[in-house]
Parts: structure tokens; C-alpha cells; sequence
């Protein structure tokens, strides 16, 4: 697929990896709907991409709701006419020793992770079935496919973002939809990064990656806008983890 003009939207765009992706798809020609809780965060976001000559806008949404993901692929369709990329990259964590975890924690972070997911596909495949095809990618995680003591719940709903990638895929492949899923090892972010962290629990995270450090926003990007442009690609979840699953 060639993203110059086509429309793509990212769930968790106002910051991290999904903002990196809004960037990696303006750079390339695509139209950018920055979909975020973030309603100040998305808002810069949009005009600093479009102030560099992109197309971007910011639609407020819960991932976690369906009905507001139904109305971020409908105001995206009316906005740009048609939808032809769903990032579904909108995450959370939630820390605690499985024992100890609320339930509201747990289905805060399935809410989020893994129903948005669903969402995310559900309504982007109703208008991509309409316009005769397009791409979806999901962010999973490394621990999508290794466990970590104390993410029980996140654990849970990458692991399932893998399977409803590979379910999907199978589901629309002859109707020229693709989805895929991209597995981050960690990434330096707000969030992550030795400050945050301090010194012992950081360089903790640097050692179980082989690449010797942790990765970065764009290197992710790099990779879902990979799975966006080749067309034969589909049902399958990339590391992006220097090694660490290796
Ligand atoms: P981030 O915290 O920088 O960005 C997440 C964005 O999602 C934020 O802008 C936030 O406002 C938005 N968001 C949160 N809940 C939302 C909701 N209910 N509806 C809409 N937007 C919502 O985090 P980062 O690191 O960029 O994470 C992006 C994705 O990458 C997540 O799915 C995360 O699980 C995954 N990931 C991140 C890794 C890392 O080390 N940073 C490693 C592996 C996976």
C-alpha cells in the first residue's frame, strides 16, 4: 500500500509510540487522525503535525467504550471520507501482585488493551469491507508473549491482541484486509526512562535486552508503518524488542 493520501487513524496518538506513527504516516504522505483520551495532549499533537505541512486532526475517544470507538471510524469517515489504516495502539499498565489486583484494575487494563482492540477492528472492517480494503495494525507487547510476575491483567490482553490479530486476519484476508500486530520490547517514553525508573530498576530492563539498551518510539513506527505498506503481510505479530524474546 502506498500511504501517500490514505487515511489513517491511531488510538493512543498524543504521545509515545502512537504519536511516533503519526509522524512516520505524515512523513509518507498519509492523513492523520490522532485519536486519544488526551484531549489536550491530541490537540497539540494534530497542529504540530500539521503546522509541519501535514493533514492531522485530534477525535477525542475511549478506547475502552465502544460507542465512542464507533463514533472516532464514523467522524474519521466524515472528516476524510474514508478510513484505509486503524492503528489500535491505546494501552495501559497496571502493577500489582496477582493476588492483590482489583478487579477495576483488571478490567480497566482489559478494557483498554484488548476490548479497544476489538473495537478498533469491528468498526474500521465495517468501513474498510465498504471501500474495498485496508490495513490494521495492533500493538501488543513483549508481554504478549512472556510473562511478567506482576502483569497479570496487561499480560492477559496482549496475549489476546496476538490471537485476535491472527483471528481477524483470517477472517477478512480474501476481502483485502490486513492485520497485524506489532510486539514491543520497552520503550523509552514518559513513562519509561531512567529518571522515571531510577538507575537500578532501568538498568534491570536494559539487561534482559541483547541490543543493549531499551528501544525508541520511532523504531516501533518504523515497523507499523512496515505492515501497513506490504500488501502480502498479514495475520502475524513483529518483535520490535532487540532480542529480548529471542
Ligand atoms: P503512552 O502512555 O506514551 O501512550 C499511550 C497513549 O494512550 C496516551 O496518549 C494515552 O492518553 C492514551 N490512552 C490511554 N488510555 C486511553 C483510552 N482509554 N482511550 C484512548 N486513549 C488512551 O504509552 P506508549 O508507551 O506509547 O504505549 C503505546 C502502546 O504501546 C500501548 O498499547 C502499550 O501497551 C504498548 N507498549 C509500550 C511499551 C513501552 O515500553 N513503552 C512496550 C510494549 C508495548
Amino acid at each position: 500500500m502506498d500511504l501517500q493520501g490514505k487515511v489513517a487513524a491511531v488510538t493512543g496518538g498524543a504521545s509515545g509510540i502512537g504519536l511516533a506513527t503519526a509522524k512516520a504516516f505524515i512523513a509518507k504522505g498519509a492523513k492523520v487522525v490522532i485519536a486519544d483520551f488526551n484531549e489536550e495532549g491530541g490537540e497539540a499533537a494534530a497542529k504540530e503535525l500539521s503546522g509541519s505541512g501535514g493533514e492531522a486532526v485530534f477525535i477525542k475517544v475511549d478506547a475502552s467504550q465502544e460507542a465512542s470507538v464507533e463514533n472516532l471510524v464514523a467522524q474519521t469517515v466524515s472528516r476524510f471520507g474514508r478510513i484505509d489504516i486503524m492503528v489500535n495502539n491505546a494501552g495501559i499498565g497496571a502493577l500489582s501482585e496477582t493476588h492483590e489486583l482489583t478487579d477495576e484494575d483488571y478490567q480497566k487494563v482489559i478494557g483498554v488493551n484488548q476490548d479497544g482492540v476489538f473495537y478498533g477492528i469491528k468498526y474500521a472492517v465495517r468501513e474498510m469491507l465498504k471501500s474495498g480494503g485496508g490495513a490494521i495494525v495492533n500493538t501488543s507487547s513483549i508481554l504478549g508473549s512472556v510473562g511478567e510476575p506482576q502483569a497479570f491483567a496487561y499480560n492477559a490482553s496482549k496475549g489476546a491482541v496476538n490471537l485476535m490479530t491472527k483471528s481477524a486476519a483470517l477472517q477478512y484476508g480474501d476481502k483485502n484486509i490486513r492485520v497485524n500486530a506489532v510486539a514491543p520490547g520497552y520503550i523509552e517514553t514518559a513513562m519509561v526512562n531512567r529518571e522515571a525508573l531510577g538507575d537500578e530498576f532501568y538498568n534491570g530492563l536494559v539487561a534482559k535486552h541483547p541490543a543493549g539498551r531499551l528501544g525508541k518510539a520511532d523504531e516501533v513506527a518504523h515497523a507499523i508503518v512496515f505492515l501497513c505498506e506490504n500488501d502480502f503481510v498479514t495475520g502475524t505479530t513483529i518483535m520490535v524488542d532487540g532480542g529480548y524474546t529471542a
